[in-house]
């Protein structure tokens, strides 16, 4: 039997942080041959998370450029990808999540007619604008799919209430939770120096201000918050993306309890949650590795597609005004600190277990084996 091949697609630093452990799975299995197939548009946030794990691209696009449109990042990348099946003919495409390569990858494979793999299918946020333009590219990835991974029971209910068939949705669990379990298990991420308040803004209705606040609303109200509390230490990896780093330079700097960092590896930046007391985010995967990690995120967000994370002494979904984020930081500095015994067991989002359902999903589609037993038990519909 011909090994079946496999490219898994993917080009920012959350589809890699959620894809390495897929990898690594499925390099395990003699009957695959999996290739990692990287487009790049994050040369940095790729390379910064690639090289720890000990990830080697067979293919890299390199797509990467300074300030690019979605546009010109889709086009160049609907062609190499197309260019690079139609050479290697690839039996399976595996993409993650809502990004503008997991779109065109899928879509490129499905204009040749191979199969695809959809890693973290199924989340939605209800609003075709926000995130933008993810919900719209996720969407689109489950019209393309052939296998849905599905994390949790929410997202397989919005799936199946969209028409695709039972049969082709697999709930997994979160991949983002192998990755963290993986680290926690041989790494303490206690660390006595720490940060009050982790800061990541990068979201595009975030900067452009198409939420309900604004950009600069939101920066001045964490620096706001910083000068009447110099006692609390504030932490913000500011992403690279010119649209961010402009404001967050100009309103953020020369406040010495306020510190600008460049984007942190994966595991110091998971230290920097780890002793956080909250988080300030607008980010998909810090919503979900947070409770992990026993500390809130403030979600800087009008709507969030990862409502399992919203309980009692979890995440919080704060909006976009000024006022409301200013409100949120004020309840938790006037909470006694939280403990992570009072966070549910296990991560609403996974068990880091998702890599091996993912893979027995890949085996029942090639050789007819078994189903994966789900994550957590579908919720029914009638
Ligand atoms: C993309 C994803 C978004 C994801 C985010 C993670 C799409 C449509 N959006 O955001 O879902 O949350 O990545 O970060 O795919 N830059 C660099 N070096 C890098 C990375 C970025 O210089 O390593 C600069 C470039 O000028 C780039 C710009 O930042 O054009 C924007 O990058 P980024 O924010 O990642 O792109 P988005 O499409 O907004
Ligand atoms: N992350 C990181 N270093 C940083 C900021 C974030 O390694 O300085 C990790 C974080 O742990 C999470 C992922 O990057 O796994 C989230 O990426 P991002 O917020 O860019 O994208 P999103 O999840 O919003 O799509």
């Amino acid at each position: 039997m011909s090994k079946k091949r496999i490219d898994i697609v993917f080009g920012t630093r959350p589809e890699a942080i959620k894809l390495v452990p897929v990898i690594q799975r499925l390099q395990q299995d003699p009957d695959l041959l999996p290739r990692v197939v990287v487009t790049a548009q994050h040369r940095d946030l790729l390379d910064q998370i690639l090289g720890p794990f000990g990830i080697q691209p067979d293919i890299d696009l390199d797509l990467m450029q300074a300030d690019q449109s979605l546009n010109q990042l889709a086009s160049k990348a609907i062609q190499a990808l197309g260019a690079s099946y139609e050479r290697d003919r690839p039996d399976l495409v595996l993409v993650q999540g809502d990004t503008t390569s997991a779109f065109c990858a899928a879509l490129a494979a499905f204009h040749l007619d191979i199969p695809t793999g959809h890693v973290e299918a199924g989340l939605r946020s209800g609003n075709r604008k926000q995130p933008f333009p993810e919900e719209a590219n996720r969407r689109m990835v489950s019209a393309f799919a052939d296998l849905h991974f599905s994390p949790t029971a929410t997202s397989t209910a919005a799936l199946l209430r969209e028409g695709i068939p039972e049969k082709k949705i697999f709930e997994t669990g979160n991949s983002a939770i192998d990755t963290l379990t993986l680290v926690l298990e041989t790494q303490d991420l206690n660390e006595p120096d720490k940060a009050e308040v982790l800061v990541t803004l990068h979201r595009r209705e975030t900067w452009k201000g198409d939420s309900g606040g604004s950009f600069a609303g939101i920066l001045n109200t964490l620096v706001d918050f910083a000068k009447s509390h110099p006692e609390v230490h504030f932490l913000y990896p500011v992403h690279p993306n010119p649209n961010v780093r402009g404001p967050v330079s100009a309103i953020c700097q020369g406040i010495p309890n306020f510190q600008l960092v460049n984007p942190l590896d994966y595991v110091p930046f998971l230290k920097a949650m780890a002793n956080s007391r909250a988080i300030v985010s607008d980010s998909g995967g810090v919503q979900e590795e947070a409770p992990s990690l026993g500390v809130p995120v403030l979600v800087v967000r009008d709507v969030t597609e990862r409502p399992e994370g919203l309980f009692p002494g979890g995440n919080r979904l704060v909006g976009t005004e000024a006022q409301d984020l200013k409100q949120a930081l004020q309840d938790i500095f006037e909470e006694p600190r939280r403990e992570t015994q009072g966070f549910p067991q296990p991560n609403p989002f996974g068990d880091g277990q998702a890599r091996h359902r993912i893979h027995g999903a890949i085996r029942h589609f090639f050789f007819g084996e078994e189903r994966p037993e789900p994550f957590l038990p579908a919720p029914s519909f009638e």
